[in-house]
């Protein structure tokens, strides 16, 4: 019943009006589902490619026509008649059919749909829920320690010896869970008009005691911060790409000011009830070995320099988690962070690990970061994306399932963070349909599981959370 019968793709667009690729799998039987592939705006240069038209005069050359004919002929060929339930055998046609090592010849766009219609498929053919086939998927992901021997056995990178530099909270991974989220308030850097350098300024609900009470605060801070912004009438509510404000103000740290006062007025107690988090997104704007930030006066800063300034945040607030502090291709600037902080922050990885098991590893052979942000598009399939996960959770790594900023009313991520239990999801704003339709998923899981599924919170952050929790008296 799960055998493949039919591939077919079409354009469609995402929430930014740009063009996208949507695939669509018939089994055996006739059960039919489909999936739709994000895309992402400050891209890591070790990304996945997403193949566009480029050169055309359509859309400016934006289209994904070439992607999508590709999986309409070479893929669906090379695909017919294969088990739409064999996610690694499926995802392994489909990298070598490629041939490159990033994607590029057929598109990682092309190449993820085809990786996600699969699954969505074969729960359908198997007339059971996509959660319960993502878990019996996550069921069947070797161990890391196995995944390397076969690596090294196949000569592709060396054997590495498992270290485990971070505390881990073991019971991620081990069962169905709702993820805390870690929500966009203020948006800056590539996705918002203001003038803000940092990507997102987020809040994470640690102290509250269910998905639904965590989604009740969310809501709650973020109107009050928009009673607060509109008062400087500076952008007030107007919103960047992912439904957070998109305010000019006179500084990065301003931006935080503003949340933890939204929080109070919101009622709720910041560091205890709700931490902070940042996105610096800094490889943006990182130039010839400088940090330049433009808010404000404006100054350069070195990466030593950029770190002092994020451990005087933490001082200041109650901050718990922080992405990419430091730039792609900054591993030293990485390893200052990682020693200044990881005891009390979650540092997470995004453009510097691009959800790639190998960039992954060369983080944890080094002692860089603690945290990996977990997104389909990077990687560029479904299997991979699985390995990834199972590292990081096997080296004591949080993983951060998150969308695009250019996303769509897929809702895969949302089965995907509860089937693997990995903790926690970042989705961008609690505005915008594209975002609600994966945190209204989660309301839907959390209904259907009950207490199939558990509910960590900010238990997650073990350590890291008592000392945001304390952040008043050690900051005055
Ligand atoms: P992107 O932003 O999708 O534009 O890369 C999300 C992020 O940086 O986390
Ligand atoms: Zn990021």
């Amino acid at each position: 019943m799960t055998r493949i019968e039919q591939i077919h793709a079409r354009e469609v667009f995402d929430s930014r009006g740009r063009p996208t690729v949507e695939v669509e799998i018939r089994c055996a039987g006739g059960r039919t589902a489909r999936a739709i592939v994000p895309s992402g705006a400050s891209t890591g240069e070790h990304e996945s490619v997403e193949l566009r038209d480029e050169g055309e005069a359509r859309l400016d050359g934006s289209g994904v026509t070439r992607a999508v004919s590709h999986v309409r002929g070479e893929i669906a060929q090379a695909l017919q008649g294969a088990d739409a339930a064999d996610q690694q055998q499926i995802d392994r046609v489909l990298c070598e059919l490629d041939g490159t090592p990033n994607k590029s010849r057929l598109g990682a766009n092309a190449i993820l749909g085809v990786s996600l219609a699969a699954a969505c498929a074969a729960a359908e053919a198997k007339n059971i829920r996509l959660i319960d086939h993502l878990r019996d998927l996550w069921r069947q992901v070797p161990s890391s320690t196995a995944t390397a021997a076969a690596d090294s056995a196949a000569g592709q990178s060396p054997t590495v010896s498992h270290v485990t530099p971070h505390e881990s909270f073991s019971p991620l991974g081990t069962g169905f869970s709702l993820p805390l989220p870690m929500v966009n308030m203020i948006s800056g850097g590539l996705h918002a008009g203001g003038n803000l350098d940092f990507q997102d300024f987020l809040i994470l609900p640690v102290g509250a005691s269910s998905y639904r009470q965590a989604l009740d605060w969310i809501i709650t801070v973020y109107r009050r911060l928009g009673t607060l912004l509109e008062q400087t009438r500076r952008g007030g509510r107007l919103v960047g790409d992912e439904g957070g404000y998109g305010p000019i103000l006179e500084s990065n740290g301003a931006a935080v000011e503003f949340v933890v006062a939204a929080i109070e007025a919101a009622g709720l107690a910041p560091g205890d009830d709700v931490a902070i988090g940042l996105d610096v997104a800094s490889s943006h704007f990182y130039r010839d070995g400088k940090y330049v930030l433009s808010a404000g006066a404006g100054t350069e800063l070195t990466s030593e320099e950029l770190v002092g300034l994020l451990e005087s945040w933490v001082d200041r607030w109650p901050v718990i988690s922080i992405e990419d502090g430091l730039a792609e291709n900054d591993w030293d600037g990485w390893k200052l962070l990682t020693e200044r902080l990881s005891d009390r922050v979650q540092l997470i990885g995004d453009d510097l690990f691009v959800t790639s098991r190998h960039r992954l590893q060369r983080g944890i052979d080094s002692g860089t970061a603690n945290s990996v942000l977990i997104k389909l598009n990077q990687i560029g399939s479904l299997w991979e994306t699985l390995e990834t996960l199972r590292l990081a959770l096997d080296n004591g790594y949080w993983p951060v399932v998150s969308a695009r900023s250019g996303e769509t009313e897929d809702s895969f991520i949302a089965d995907l963070v509860v089937a693997t239990g990995a903790g926690q999801i970042k989705v961008g704003s609690i505005t915008r349909s594209e975002r609600l339709a994966k945190y209204n998923q989660l309301l839907r899981l959390d209904e259907q599981l009950g207490d199939d599924a558990a509910w960590y919170g900010g238990s997650l952050f073990g350590r890291i959370r008592r000392s945001a929790s304390t952040w008043k008296e050690a900051g005055e």
